[in-house]
């Protein structure tokens, strides 16, 4: 068997047993290549600070294709996983929010972004990156020629860390699993990891986003792009050109798929 199959079937064995702990025993499973968006030119945006660089990097078709076909939606409903979040107590970051953040966007999606955490603007609107963040997020979307309707946006942790500290192992490990689930119930073909806490939890590593972003990494079939963290950017505004180049990467995969 090739390694990578063998990676993906541990990967899938541990995921399995983490439904059953969570007392789902059943999964129902469907095919479908279509990614939902139509090819669109991509076109150059405000928050791109000069000339793109480096070529886009290609992921097999037939990977993506195989991707499609072995792993499917986990059939869950995100408005079950939010009801089954409740008004969750399950770290210490429930005592600091004001609300849950569970996630924005449509579930028809071929593209995910997942960040780190609620800050201020998010706790207290109970949406995720509507802040100073949240608008440079929102252009760069909107640079690839998407609104943030058309795209699910979410959080490795769901509550506001105090002081907008970086989430904490035991509190992602807490709140993670209701992420896992999120993923799985949405099966997007692509997830843009902004920052070093998404991009290390969902590849499950220490490695740096700056060695990593970039190319293409695999997450259960799905492709996922690590880049900067908006935050970081509007502290580091030139690494928004490295941004821009990744957020192209994701562009020509979605307009690959067709
Ligand atoms: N930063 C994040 O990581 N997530 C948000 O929702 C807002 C800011």
């Amino acid at each position: 068997m090739p390694e990578d199959r063998q990676f993906y079937l541990a990967q899938l064995k541990e995921r399995l047993q983490y439904y059953r702990e969570m007392g789902i025993d059943s999964l129902s499973v469907k095919a479908s290549l279509n990614t939902g968006l139509a090819a669109t030119p991509v076109k150059e945006a405000s928050f791109r600070p000069g000339p793109a660089s480096s070529s886009i990097v290609s992921v097999k078709r037939s990977s993506l294709f195989e991707s499609s076909a072995s792993h499917q939606r986990s059939g869950e409903s995100l408005e079950n996983i939010r009801n089954d979040l409740g008004d969750c107590r399950r770290c210490k970051l429930c005592s600091g929010r004001t609300n849950i953040v569970f996630g924005s966007g449509t579930s028809q999606t071929p593209l995910v972004f997942v960040g780190e955490g609620p800050g201020a603007d998010e706790d207290a609107q109970g949406l995720p990156f509507v802040g100073a963040a949240g608008q440079l997020l929102t252009k760069i979307i909107e640079a690839i020629q998407l609104t943030r309707d058309q795209v699910y946006i979410c959080n490795i942790v769901k509550c506001r860390p105090p002081g907008n500290r970086t989430p904490e192992e035991d509190e992602i490990a807490a709140c993670s699993p209701f992420l896992f689930r999120q993923i799985d119930s949405i099966r997007p073909k692509i997830i843009c990891c902004l920052g070093a806490v998404a991009t290390q939890t969902l590849l499950g590593t220490k490695t740096p986003v700056g060695k990593l972003r970039g190319r293409f990494h695999d997450y259960l079939g799905i492709q996922v792009m690590p880049t900067w963290h908006p935050a970081y950017l509007l502290r580091n505004p030139a690494a928004k050109r490295d941004v821009w180049d990744d957020v192209k990467r994701i562009r020509a995969l979605l307009d690959e798929l067709g």
